[in-house]
């Protein structure tokens, strides 16, 4: 398995990492025993970065990954986020004051069972909170021995670069993939710049890019896809004309699409990091063979033009949750 550095101080994993939320929330039926056999099965072939959030089934992710590295926890870097709280009114809303820093670490500590994180990461930016106190507190958190690394996720631009002059920033987590392109104009070269990775969720377009979903009815009646605008039916039957292309393009390469978009993603830099999402071993493998597809320039100029940069049909999330992307 390939190896990247995340961030700029020393922190090597896999060339992707297991994205863990669908092993208990969004993605269609669950099974937990399949879903730590996945885990086992990604660290016995390598692949040694989870991620997973305290939001993701209110601490139940966090739960079943305690289950799955009870007994390996020095085979893995665990990244986990905080910080999507449910209201009283409960309503969905973001919390990054210190004093909740320290809180949900404390907890998702607990639900994993273990003295450290490896990765702590902020899930969406407070805007009423300033980007100094929360990091802050992450980084006495670090100082504290109980977090070893700290990111953000879904912040803008200028966010990360006042977080990063309070304290050095690993990675960013962030939707990017051939269907949601938009962090290439500012977030992408910010990280460039200041050495921090950009570690792309959702990179096979919540499994769209595969080409296994060609509308809705793909999907199952509990499937939260439902409600993400690009999965309505006349959007999916939009997108799903541009994933025609990449099926033809990645079927002559001898490859899935799915393999081709994880590709894509991997060589748009070196400093980039995707959390392709299963619970399933052979898309762990599948996965996993991406990370040593060679795309040429020209492959590369053709999955370009299928996908131009913001002509997606549909929002990539519901309204409600867009509003806070990109603080
Ligand atoms: N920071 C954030 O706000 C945020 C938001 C969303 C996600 N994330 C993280 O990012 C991770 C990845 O994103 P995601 O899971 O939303 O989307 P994704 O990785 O683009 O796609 C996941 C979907 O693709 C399917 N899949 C995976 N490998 C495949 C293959 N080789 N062939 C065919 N289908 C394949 C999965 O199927 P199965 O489920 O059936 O295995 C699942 O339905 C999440 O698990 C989560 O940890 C973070």
């Amino acid at each position: 398995m390939k190896r990247r550095f995340l961030g700029s101080q020393g922190l090597e994993v896999s060339a992707i990492g297991l994205g863990c939320m669908g092993m208990t929330i969004q993605y269609g039926e669950l099974d937990d025993i399949e879903s730590v056999e996945a885990i086992h099965h990604a660290l016995d072939n390598d692949l040694n970065l989870l991620n997973t959030a305290d939001a993701y089934g209110n601490g139940k992710n966090e739960v079943l990954i305690n289950t799955a590295i009870k007994d390996r926890r020095s085979d893995v870097i665990l990244n986990t986020k905080f910080g999507q709280v449910t209201n009283s009114d409960g309503r969905g809303g973001v919390n990054g004051k210190p004093s909740y820093v320290r809180e949900a670490c404390e907890a998702s500590l607990s639900r994993l069972g273990t003295d450290y994180i490896d990765i702590f990461s902020q899930h969406r930016v407070d805007p009423d909170v300033p980007i100094e106190e929360t990091v802050g507190e992450m980084g006495r958190l670090i100082a504290e021995g109980k977090v070893r690394y700290i990111g953000l996720s879904e912040a803008s631009s200028e966010t990360i670069q006042r977080a990063h002059r309070e304290v050095s920033i690993t990675c960013v987590e962030t939707e990017y993939s051939l269907w949601t392109r938009d962090v290439e104009e500012n977030i992408l070269p910010t990280c460039l710049e200041l050495g921090i990775s950009l570690m792309p969720y959702a990179p096979i377009g919540r499994g769209f890019l595969s080409g296994e979903i060609k509308n809705i009815d793909d999907l199952n009646e509990n499937d939260r896809r439902r409600d993400h605008p690009r999965f309505s039916s006349s959007n999916i039957a939009e997108n799903y004309r541009k994933v025609q292309v990449l099926k033809e393009i990645s079927f002559s390469l001898g490859f899935k699409p799915a393999q081709i978009a994880i590709a894509w993603v991997l060589s748009q830099s070196d400093q980039i990091v995707p959390i392709p999402g299963t619970k399933h071993r052979k898309f762990i493998d599948e996965n996993i063979r991406a990370t040593d597809i060679a795309l040429s320039d020209k492959d590369l100029i053709d999955l370009n033009k299928i996908f131009p940069v913001g002509e997606t049909s549909g929002d990539r999330y519901p309204s409600a949750q867009m509003s806070k992307l990109g603080l």
